[in-house]
């Protein structure tokens, strides 16, 4: 199972990309749990599966695809990860931010994560969405950190500073395009806690406790190891459950709620995501 990342490794994956790629992107995008779909909306997309990419590995995941999607999207050059590698498929923190340098290193500055996430926040409803402000990298905290291990200046510096983490001009623009829109959009805290199991009553409880918002199971790897690499990060949120949704008892039927609930959002998150591109490419 992939574990260590090194600089050419990431070369070398980028350089096959590169060879198949119509564009050198300038945004990259991850897409989370059920939102996959966004990448239809890719002009001419040209798709590239995991497994075909050096020292790249499929995602294992029921409802994750696993490709890179590469083409132009409201006049940005674009390159998407349908489906993303998790901490709790057993990859290491570096394995799972792997294409995020490898994407950095065809040429993204600007990274859009999106995620399915759990409503911690009392206001919250299943469908909402949420620009992520902050995150707690529970894991990370606790030792499971992408960039634990001997440092490569290449990738970034040492001790990198995460303030902001979340850029606020994008988070800006998101929110410009919310109400342009007039699209509820919510703002908070993204904590990632390891999965695959889902929260007691008491960890929901806790992760309320210390200031988060919504819970789940991906993102911070990648976005550390963004801003270790100097981009700009915009994160995005669909919660796709409220802690009363488990009181069903159906443990089997939460996965595919978070997946049904994805793919009914894609039309949404796809028309602020566009809007958003086409902010970025008026406006800088
Ligand atoms: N908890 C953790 N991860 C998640 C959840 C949740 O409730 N929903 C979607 N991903």
């Amino acid at each position: 199972m992939g574990s260590v990342v090194n600089y050419e490794m990431v070369e070398y994956a980028a350089a096959y990309l590169e060879g198949r790629l119509p564009v050198r992107p300038r945004v990259a995008m991850v897409l989370g749990s059920g939102l996959s779909d966004l990448g239809d909306q890719i002009v001419d997309p040209v798709p590239v599966n995991y497994e075909d990419v050096p020292h790249m590995v499929a995602s294992t995941v029921a409802g994750h695809q696993g490709r890179f999607v590469g083409g132009t999207l409201s006049g940005q050059p674009v390159i998407m990860m349908q489906g993303r590698l998790h901490f709790y498929e057993g990859y290491s923190p570096a394995m799972v931010a792997f294409p995020i340098r490898v994407m950095r290193h065809l040429g993204a500055e600007i990274l859009v994560v999106t995620n399915a996430a759990g409503g911690l926040h009392p206001d919250f409803q299943t469908g909402d969405l949420m620009t992520i402000t902050d995150h707690l990298f529970l894991p990370g905290l606790a030792g499971q950190h992408p960039l634990r291990g001997p440092n490569d200046e290449r990738f970034g510096p040492r001790f990198p500073d995460m303030t902001p983490p979340y850029d606020p001009d994008l988070q800006r623009l998101l929110r410009e395009e919310a109400r342009a829109q007039e699209m509820t959009l919510w703002e908070g805290v993204y904590a990632m806690v390891s999965g695959p199991s889902y929260e007691t009553p008491a960890e929901i409880r806790f992760l309320r406790a210390v200031g988060a918002d919504a819970v789940g199971m991906s993102t911070a790897p990648e976005v550390v190891v963004a801003r270790h690499a100097g981009m700009r990060v915009m994160g995005l949120s669909l919660i796709t459950n409220v802690p009363s949704d488990f009181d069903a008892g159906d443990p089997e039927a939460m996965h595919k709620q978070v997946l049904a609930v994805g793919e009914h959002a894609v039309p949404r998150m796809a028309r602020l995501l566009t809007g958003v591109l086409s902010r970025m490419s008026s406006n800088e």
